[in-house]
């Protein structure tokens, strides 16, 4: 039932906040109550996709027109209006999502630094100077906007991930549609606010709200727009991508994970194991850096187990908006349900269940998505549970007899976002740097989390060999026009000559 007077909200096209054409909503549940209805949100259609595309392209070169350095003053209000919202924002998080009040704190302020970094990177050179084979040639590359720019967005990063895409686009010249999750929006609807509130001009940056099912494909296929960058599942990646790639447009994926840490004999224990079971369960696994395999030289499998249970039985599940819970709910009956079913399916191929497996019973548990912290030991690196993502805090246990085929295991899986490995050894990490295949490496760190200021992305099928953040979010923001500058062969005629005396007369006539 949603309650009479449950607020409404719309969507931004063209500087103005606007119903959806088709009059639906979408209910926004809480998922650790979901009788909790926080608000009614638009269910867009592709009418509303067009109006879109069409403010976005009308407010694009006026926007390009501006300096970077003017771009950048917008964005670094920004950044001030989020931190000064950031209790605010981060409870609707919580509220929409399910993560941590903690952990969505922490996701906003980041969300803050991202606008900075970016704010900043609108002073920074772009370009080069290259020597020419004629030596009175300037020989030089600029960067241009894409022109429109499609930011499709998962749920489990209501603030980072939409800012990290939106924050570039922006600062590089384009104007930008952003379809958040339809999970989550309350929260991509307040970092919209805040950068209208900044001063972005109408147009610039508009948002549709609405299922991927049924506005995914208008956006996509929309011919106004010139590239689209997405995160979430490898299925709704691919189909973006071909319709992208067959259309001619840019795209950008960042997908799944089946993130290992490898944990040496010579590693400190107690730092590996705090590392794996904040990477595991932190955002109730839900992040496609999450640490999902631990891969462990058999001669520290017992205490290195040991120590991982102690942590991961000190976990505290429960109402995500309470200071002493450390795991909140999953953000969907959807992910329960799926999540479950990897549980059992663990069961099912024999890995030994050593803690969790199963909901949550009590009534705190009985109404939200909460799922017991899962802890497998005896995984085969061939299990479906030690290769398909789970996006859920489940961690599954693996033994090797030493380094090499440690990595083995860790290699052996199609995905490759990210990748730890815990050790003192020097040699064995420059090893693991060289030849684990994924896109961010970690020595004795976790494997979840992302610094602005550095690329971020997958090798294998974790993403479309682009990377996001730091420089390389120029190269998908941009594109590169190479100038060849040569001065005119003969002289311009000198102001007192005759030829000149003639032509300004002839001018002047
Ligand atoms: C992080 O680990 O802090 O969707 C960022 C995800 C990734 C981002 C992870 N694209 O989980």
């Amino acid at each position: 039932m949603v309650a009479t007077g449950t607020k409404t909200y719309q969507n931004y096209i063209g500087g103005v906040w606007t119903d959806a054409r088709g009059g639906e909503m979408l209910e926004n549940r809480n998922p650790a109550n979901p009788s909790d209805v926080i608000g009614l949100f638009p269910r867009s259609t592709a009418e509303d996709v067009a109006a879109a595309v069409q403010a976005a392209q009308a407010a694009q070169p006026a926007w390009a027109a501006l300096s970077p350095l003017k771009r950048g003053e917008i964005l670094l209000r920004a950044a001030a209006l989020l931190e000064a919202r950031a209790d605010e924002v981060a409870a609707d998080m919580t509220h929409e999502e399910g993560k941590t009040l903690r952990e969505a704190r922490g996701e906003t302020l980041r969300g803050v630094a991202i606008l900075r970094y970016f704010a900043g990177e609108g002073a920074q050179a772009l370009g080069e100077v290259y020597p020419s084979a004629h030596p009175a040639t300037m020989l030089y590359t600029v960067h241009v906007p894409l022109g429109v720019v499609a930011i499709i967005t998962p749920w489990n990063f209501p603030v980072a991930i939409p800012l990290w895409k939106i924050a570039p686009a922006l600062i590089y010249g384009n104007a930008v549609i952003v379809k958040p999750a339809e999970l989550t929006p309350l929260t991509a609807t307040k970092l919209v606010q805040i950068l209208a509130e900044a001063g972005l001009p109408g147009g610039v940056l508009n948002l549709v709200v609405g299922s991927g099912s049924k506005i995914g494909p208008a956006l996509t296929e929309a011919a106004g727009v010139t590239a689209i960058s997405f995160t979430g599942s490898n299925e709704v990646g691919r189909g973006i991508q071909s319709a992208a790639t067959r259309r001619g447009a840019k795209v950008q994926l960042e997908l799944g994970g089946k993130n290992p840490v490898v944990v040496l004999d010579d590693a400190d224990l107690d730092q590996a194991a705090t590392l794996t079971v904040s990477g595991a369960m932190l955002s109730a696994g839900q992040k496609c850096t999450a640490t999902s395999r631990a891969i462990v030289q058999r001669s520290v499998l017992d205490s290195f187990t040991q120590k991982v249970l102690e942590r991961v039985s000190s976990l505290v599940v429960g109402d995500p908006m309470r200071d002493e819970t450390t795991v909140g709910p999953l953000v969907s009956a959807a992910q329960r349900d799926s999540v479950l079913t990897y549980m059992q399916i663990g069961r099912d191929e024999g890995a030994e269940l050593l803690l969790g497996g199963g909901p949550l019973d009590g009534p705190e548990y009985r109404a939200g998505y909460f799922v017991q912290p899962t802890v497998f030991a005896n995984v085969r690196p061939d299990m479906r549970i030690a290769q398909e993502e789970i996006f859920g805090p489940v961690l599954g246990i693996i033994a090797a007899d030493g380094y090499e085929e440690a990595l083995a295991i860790a290699n052996g899986v199609r995905y490759g976002l990210s990748a730890s490995l815990f050790t003192r050894d020097i040699a064995k990490s420059f090893h693991f740097v060289r030849d684990a295949e994924a896109g961010v490496i970690h020595i004795n760190g976790e494997t979840a989390g992302a610094e602005p200021q550095v690329p971020f992305g997958g090798m294998k099928e974790s993403s479309s060999f682009s990377r996001e953040q730091g420089k390389a979010a120029a190269q998908f923001f941009t594109q590169t026009k190479t100038v060849y500058f040569e001065p005119p062969q003969t002289p311009a005629p000198s102001p007192s000559s005759p030829q000149a005396q003639k032509a300004a007369g002839q001018m002047s006539a």
